[in-house]
């Protein structure tokens, strides 16, 4: 018996994580960690969030274009028909466990749609349009059915007269939010649509290049979406500032959490690529600060909290890149528009969606079948033991 490393030949170093390690040639998003700038095709993302909307954002990442006034409203038209989802997969919903994360509900759902629409036809530029029109259309409305299904009720139906953003929030709260809610909800969307190769997006590409279909592509992002050093960071925010509880309390707790673990992780701090203030976090912190001033309630301390919190944090931490990330305030935004906090990550794949679509068809553009190597840490020309031999 012996052990061996094997480094197959012509193989680089190693590297966790494959830090800095390009995976992909892309043209969607552009990141610039050291400034704080973030791209959608070329285009700064403060520029979308003043002047675009998710759908016309979402199209410019998937087709490499602004649309036009015609293109805009056909594309807007052909989602806002679509939005419903077959009785089959609401019942299938049913039978989830109400006690299920919504994340696990939503990569079961996406997976789902498959079943129904996967007659796979890559090379098909309509079978193309037809999945990123359906998967953009259908994942808000599986995410509120079973927001709705898990409280014992019957899904709302989507409303042909509201826009995307209106109508996702009128489904998960049975009433139509106001036009501040739903603009402020559109540009969460945007600031969430894509970032270049991080994980998830990984995920996808690695998917998308065994050919399969769409939706498959969809789910096995989702499920890496899912992770709290992903997306899953917003709702554990929430939960610190809760556990904070006051403005007194946040020098003390972040003294503390150091003192038993100088290596402690606060989430929604740090990021593999900015080493400054995500500039999504900087948006969301204004908007924010807008919600909060139009409408006095109990969560304001919230916000208070998460400010003097991120000053403690940059204080003691910020000399290592780590700053705020765009789950820091994401997730007090999503809290006062009345999203449960457990929908916070289910809300970014509403908006990733569009990134992984522009990845998938990105990827379908120059494939080749995602097959890296390994270094080898285990045995060779071991013997089998029978199993009354074995101690
Ligand atoms: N709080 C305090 N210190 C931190 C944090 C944090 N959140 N994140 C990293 N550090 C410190 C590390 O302890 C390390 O310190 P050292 O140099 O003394 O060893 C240094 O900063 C570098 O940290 P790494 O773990 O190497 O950073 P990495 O790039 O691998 O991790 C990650 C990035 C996973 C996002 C990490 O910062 C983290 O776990 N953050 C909390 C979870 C979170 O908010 N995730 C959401 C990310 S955004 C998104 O996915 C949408």
């Amino acid at each position: 018996m012996s052990v061996s490393e094997y480094t197959p030949a012509n193989v680089c170093e190693y590297i966790p994580g494959l830090e800095n390690i390009p995976a992909a040639r892309s043209s969607i998003s552009y990141v610039d960690g050291q400034q704080g700038r973030l791209e959608y095709r070329g285009i700064a993302i403060e520029e979308l969030a003043a002047k675009s909307t998710f759908l016309e954002t979402a199209y410019l990442l998937i087709w490499n274009k602004l649309p036009t006034r015609e293109e805009l409203k056909k594309f807007e038209t052909e989602i806002y028909s679509h939005r419903r989802i077959k009785y089959r997969i609401q019942d299938m919903m049913k039978c989830f466990p109400e006690t299920g994360h919504p994340m696990d509900a939503l990569q079961a759902s996406a997976a789902a749609l498959g079943l129904f629409y996967s007659r796979r036809a890559l090379p098909n530029q309509d079978y193309i349009r037809q999945a990123v029109v359906r998967l953009l259309a259908k994942i808000p409305t599986m995410v509120a059915a079973f927001q709705l299904m898990r409280k014992g009720n019957e899904p709302v139906r989507p409303r042909d007269d509201l826009d995307y953003s209106a109508n996702f929030l009128y489904m998960l709260g049975e009433k139509v939010p106001d036009k501040l809610a739903a603009r402020i909800f559109d540009v969460c969307l945007i600031l969430h649509a894509d970032h270049t190769m991080n994980a998830s997006t990984f995920s996808a590409r690695v998917t998308a290049s065994t050919l399969t279909d769409p939706y498959a592509v969809v789910a096995s992002a989702v499920g890496t979406l899912a992770g709290p050093l992903h997306g899953g960071a917003s709702e554990e925010v929430i939960e610190m500032l809760q556990k904070i509880g006051s403005v007194e309390n946040v020098r003390p707790y972040v003294e503390q959490c150091l003192e038993n673990d100088p290596k402690y992780k606060f989430m929604g701090f740090g990021h593999r690529v900015y080493k400054v203030k995500d500039p999504r976090a900087i948006v969301l912190q204004n908007l924010a600060k807008e919600l909060f001033q139009q409408s006095h309630d109990d969560s304001d301390k919230y916000y208070d909290i998460a400010v003097e919190l991120e000053k403690v944090i940059e204080e003691k931490v910020g000399h290592k890149g780590i700053y705020p990330n765009v789950d820091y305030y994401s997730g007090l935004v999503y809290r006062k528009l009345g999203i449960p906090a457990d929908l916070f990550t289910p809300v970014f794949a509403i908006a990733r969606v569009a990134g992984w679509l522009a990845h998938w068809r990105e990827q379908l553009g120059e494939n080749r079948i995602y097959r890296p190597t390994q270094i080898y840490t285990g045995q060779h020309q071991s013997s089998y033991v029978a199993i009354e031999q074995r101690s």
